[in-house]
C-alpha cells in the first residue's frame, strides 16, 4: 500500500513543505469533521517542544494550538516560566479535532503519529514537554503510564529529554495539580537555560 504523504517525507527538509502536506492529509475520518488540520505553530527551531492531545473546538475553528480555555492556561505558565510563547513550538498528538473532543481513537493516533514524528525531527527540540498522559503514553510509547505517578520525572526520548506534566485542562479542573505543574516547569526552565 503506498501513501502518497509518506512517501514524501524522506524528501522533506523544511517545516513549511511538511506543514503544506499536513494541511492536506486525509489519511484518517477525522478531517471530515473538522474544520482545519491544527499542525502546530511556534519557532521552527524552539529549544522546548509542547505536544498536547488534540485541537479542542477554539483550535479547530482557528487552526492554532492551544488557543481555547487550556491554552489560555497554558499561556499563563508561559509567562511565569519567563517564555515567548513564539520561541516555543506546540502541537498535538492529533492534528484534528476528534469530534466532540473524545480522546482520539488508537488507530487515528497511530494513524496521525508520523507526522508528529516528522515534524519532531524537523524541529530537532531537545526538550519535549508532554501535555496529558495521551501524550505521555504516545510518546514513550507506553500504554500503561500513570501520569499521576509518574510525572515530573525527566525521561529519555532518543537524543532528547521528555517532561510529562499534567494537561492543562486537567488543572482548570482541579486546581490542586497547579502546584505540581509548576514544580515540573521549574525542571524544565533549568534545563531550558542550558541551550540558552
Ligand atoms: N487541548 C489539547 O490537547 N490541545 C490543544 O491544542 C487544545 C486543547
Ligand atoms: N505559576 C504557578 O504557580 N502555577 C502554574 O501553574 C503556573 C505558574
Amino acid at each position: 500500500m503506498e501513501d502518497p504523504l509518506l512517501k514524501k517525507t524522506l524528501h522533506i527538509n523544511s517545516l513549511d513543505e511538511w506543514r503544506e502536506l499536513c494541511l492536506k492529509c486525509r489519511r484518517c475520518p477525522l478531517h471530515k469533521g473538522a474544520r482545519n488540520v491544527v499542525f502546530g505553530e511556534g519557532d521552527p527551531h524552539a529549544r522546548i517542544m509542547f505536544i498536547g492531545e488534540g485541537p479542542g473546538g477554539e483550535e479547530d475553528r482557528l487552526g492554532r494550538p492551544f488557543v481555547g480555555a487550556a491554552g489560555k492556561l497554558l499561556d499563563r505558565i508561559f509567562s511565569a516560566a519567563g517564555w515567548r510563547r513564539e520561541e516555543l513550538y506546540i502541537a498535538n498528538i492529533v492534528k484534528c479535532r476528534p469530534p466532540g473532543n473524545r480522546n482520539p481513537l488508537q488507530e487515528e493516533i497511530e494513524t496521525c503519529y508520523p507526522l508528529l514524528v516528522k515534524q519532531i525531527e524537523l524541529i530537532d527540540p531537545p526538550i519535549i514537554v508532554t501535555l496529558g498522559a495521551v501524550a505521555a503514553k504516545v510518546l514513550l510509547d507506553s500504554r500503561d503510564f500513570y501520569i499521576t505517578r509518574e510525572r515530573g520525572k525527566w525521561r529519555q526520548l532518543g537524543s532528547r529529554m521528555l517532561m510529562p506534566t499534567f494537561h492543562p485542562a486537567a488543572l482548570l479542573r482541579d486546581p490542586s495539580k497547579k502546584r505540581p505543574v509548576w514544580e515540573d516547569i521549574k525542571q524544565v526552565m533549568a534545563l531550558y537555560k542550558e541551550y540558552a
